[in-house]
């Protein structure tokens, strides 16, 4: 995938995002159901001196959830220590991450699907009871003690609900799953990192980045700061959206932010599946891409806009996709699909 479109964190993102990232919940663009749900529980355990119940959020990347992580923990005045499921390799690692946690304090594990079971297994009694077991001493005689932990907070974040196992997701008391965004909203996040970033833009050239950034705040603040370098080689002070169209068209990011992999997706299916159903696993063989890239990064955003639709039997095409690359939907007549792009 070009990395011009990717949702996922590239090194070059890694430069901003500390400077683009909100810093409370009103800078936090959109996704307003989240944002009220958890004002409420803020300050509802705040109000009670307590720890924040446990959080599970779930979506595409680059849609907020570590902003949002970083913002709980803000707003309930309390540490954060973040980690990533893979990283932690064995249980005694993340012993020795819950017993230094203080009281109220937030353990933010980023890819939480991608533990392993014997260091999720730990989690359970963490989250639910705030205890460890362990084990003292070896052979006949050893003895397991319970270790008390102190009242802290877990945040989950993932791309892959599905993957998370009931007895885990059971213990999250707040469950959110963030969506794609509205192409206003991606507008307003674009307004906002150009000021920070002292990008001269107008709301029209916004407007033009919006609609190619997938509905994902990571990758428009990525296309801002490519037309930036454009529009600085041009010379020209301001992008406006004639600036931003001719950029973008540079790039070859498409009129709806489409890119190779997911024209790839859709001939495939079109030029070898006569527009599906095909299951997943034969389309990720047929393009030589990750199964799991497929199901967390690209179908996600197709369905999103109206392209694929899944059924029992696999994954089919709509006559939406047809007319977007120009091929005629194998069913004459066919009412083309009227989805509005980035409705609510
Ligand atoms: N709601 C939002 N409002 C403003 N900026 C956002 C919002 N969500 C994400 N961003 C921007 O996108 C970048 C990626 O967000 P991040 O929280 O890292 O996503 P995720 O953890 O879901 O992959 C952040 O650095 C931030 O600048
Ligand atoms: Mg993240």
């Amino acid at each position: 995938m070009p990395a011009v479109l990717t949702p996922v964190r590239t090194k070059e993102d890694l430069l901003f995002e500390d400077s683009l990232r909100p810093r409370n919940f009103d800078e936090f663009v959109g996704q307003e159901k989240i944002k009220a749900n958890l004002k409420v529980f803020i300050q509802a355990a705040k109000k009670r001196d307590e720890h924040l119940d446990h959080v599970l959020l779930y979506g595409p990347p680059g849609l907020g959830k570590t902003s949002l992580a970083y913002l709980i923990a803000k707003e309930m005045g309390v540490g954060i220590k973040p980690t990533a499921g893979p990283v932690i390799e064995r249980t005694g690692d993340l012993s020795a991450i819950l017993s230094n946690l203080q009281s109220k304090e937030i353990l933010f594990i980023d890819e939480i699907h991608r533990l392993h079971p014997s260091v999720e297994e730990i989690l359970y009694s963490a989250m639910e009871d705030f205890s460890l077991d362990i084990v003292i001493g070896q052979g006949p005689s050893a003895r397991s003690h319970k270790l008390k932990l102190r009242k802290f907070t877990l945040i989950g974040a993932t791309t892959r609900a599905g993957r998370i196992t009931a007895p885990l997701r059971g213990r999250f008391g707040i469950i959110h799953r963030l969506d794609y965004y509205k192409d206003e909203d991606l507008k307003k996040v674009i307004l906002r990192s150009a000021s920070i970033l002292k990008v001269k833009i107008d709301e029209p050239g916004a407007e033009q980045i919006a609609l190619r950034s997938r509905g994902t705040p990571r990758v428009a603040n990525r296309l801002l700061r490519r037309v930036r370098d454009f529009v600085d080689v041009k010379g020209k002070g301001i992008i406006t959206a004639k600036e931003a169209q001719d950029a973008l068209n540079m790039m070859e990011v498409d009129s709806l932010g489409l890119d190779d992999v997911d024209r790839k997706i859709l001939m495939t299916i079109i030029e070898n599946y006569g527009g599906g159903p095909v299951g997943i696993n034969t389309i990720a063989a047929a393009i030589d891409e990750e199964k799991d890239t497929i199901e967390s990064i690209y179908e996600p955003f197709l369905m999103r806009i109206g392209f694929l639709e899944r059924t029992i039997r696999g994954r089919k095409l709509t006559a939406r996709a047809y007319e977007h690359l120009g091929f005629a939907h194998p069913q004459p007549g066919h009412p083309p699909h009227q989805k509005k792009l980035f409705k609510d």
